[in-house]
């Protein structure tokens, strides 16, 4: 089957991924469409990260010997990797995290502290009912503890964010508004860089959610707006373990230590310490090394296939597998039912079954997908459901997997006997 815009030589790329030719019980073929949860990974990251381990492995910084001065460099090369990756202005902007959630809460904690960007009482951070619960449910602790308000964007029926009361929402009370650029739920793609004009006129930060982004689109983290952005190393075909928080350095800068420890210091007497500069003074302790040093490896593959490339081809699978998902009778979307402005994760529901109940039988088919709420249970809420299915596509995936998913949900509806 060709569907134009697919990456060339899909077979090919497709051989750099070990776990894609696995077969499953019964011998069925691994058809994975369960990125947006996690990605797969292709052999360059695997064997980095062991040739880290069998050969440069030693903590970083601290260690006065050859092992430890190359695995530093090691380390801080993956750290040039995410700043060109992300077009950040200073390599000292980008801080290893252990994933995207700690990056948010790292951010939504220091944001409580005294200072010039201090939420307290009166003031408003603004989220979206999109969100994962990774952006919301720090905002909440922020704002509980500071008796500042929290509010939100609604969602348009077509599962858009609605922008119609954008000056109701952002005003000069507003300290923060964050907000994901790309759905895990339902897959839109937001204008982050419109809402962030709108929140500099009126002084707020931005925080960009890039966890679905980074993986899929080009990122530029000053033409999109943001103040600070956050993603998580494993959807972007890196290791668990690693994420990263970029931030404009005055942002940073302004910012206290999340986390105390060691290498996040400049001095420290038993009465006060002071601080390292940019990036360690949110680095405490032993960062995850191989795991960074993994993330730069994935970055440099995603980098050498090319994120406008990859980002034509999730548009084009995602338009294939929302006209075959239309041909499964009872199946409803979850979200914008064009390709256009969407990134590669598909909810839905199928009338008559539990989604729980769709991913089992599909899994005896060999196809992946997730069941549930995927960590967005007001989004779920919004659209007057509990949970629903999740397929999500990433660079490696062909038509014919669609097929595979479409045939599967037709076997499933067969199975129950529904329709
Ligand atoms: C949009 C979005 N934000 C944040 C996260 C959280 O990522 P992590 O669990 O790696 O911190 C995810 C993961 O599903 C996500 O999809």
């Amino acid at each position: 089957m060709t569907v134009p815009g697919l990456l060339s030589d899909l077979e090919v790329l497709r051989k750099d991924f070990p776990i894609l030719s696995r077969t499953l019980a019964n011998g069925q073929p691994l058809v994975y469409l369960d990125s947006a949860n996690t990605s797969q990974k292709p052999q360059v990251v695997i064997d980095t990260m062991v040739d880290h381990l069998e050969r440069h492995n030693a903590n970083i910084a601290r260690a006065m010997h050859q092992l430890g001065a190359e695995s530093t460099a090691a380390f801080e090369h993956a750290r040039d990797v995410v700043a060109g990756f992300i077009a950040a202005p200073s390599r000292d902007e980008v801080v290893f995290t252990k994933n995207a959630s700690e990056a948010l809460n790292l951010v939504a904690n220091t944001l409580a502290w005294r200072g010039e960007h201090q939420v307290g009482e009166g003031d408003e951070v603004v989220i979206t009912e999109m969100e994962h619960h990774s952006n919301i449910v720090p905002w909440q602790l922020l704002t509980q503890r500071t008796g500042a308000t929290l509010r939100w964007f609604g969602l348009t029926d077509e599962g858009r964010l609605d922008l119609s009361d954008i000056d109701d929402l952002i005003t000069e009370r507003t300290k923060v508004v964050a907000l994901t650029w790309v759905s895990n739920m339902l897959g839109t793609i937001n204008p982050v860089a419109e809402i962030a004009r709108r929140a500099h006129e009126v002084g707020a930060l931005v925080v960009v959610d890039a966890s679905q982004a980074v993986p899929q689109l080009p990122v530029d983290v000053t033409q999109c707006g943001a103040d600070l952005l956050v993603f998580t190393g494993h959807k972007a075909v890196g290791p668990t373990g690693i994420g990263v928080l970029w931030g404009r350095r005055e942002v940073l800068d302004a910012l206290p230590p999340f986390l105390g420890g060691g290498e996040m210091i400049e001095t420290v007497t038993m009465a006060r310490s002071t601080y390292a500069g940019l990036p360690h003074k949110f680095e405490a302790g032993t960062p995850p090394i191989v795991e960074a040093v993994g993330l730069g490896a994935a970055l440099d593959y995603l980098g050498h296939v090319g994120m406008e490339a990859i980002h034509a081809h999730e548009q084009a699978i995602t338009g294939y597998a929302l006209a075959g998902l239309e041909t499964v009778p009872g199946l409803t979307v979850l979200g914008p039912r064009d390709a256009a402005e969407r990134g590669g994760a598909i909810s839905f529901e199928l009338d008559g079954i539990h989604p729980h109940d769709v991913a089992t039988v599909l899994d005896t088919r060999g196809v992946a997908v997730r069941a549930g709420h995927h960590c967005a249970k007001p989004a779920h809420a919004r659209f007057g459901v509990q949970s629903s299915t999740r397929m999500s596509s990433y660079l490696y995936t062909t038509p014919g997997e669609i097929d595979a998913l479409v045939d599967g949900l037709l076997y499933t509806r067969d199975y129950f006997e529904v329709g």
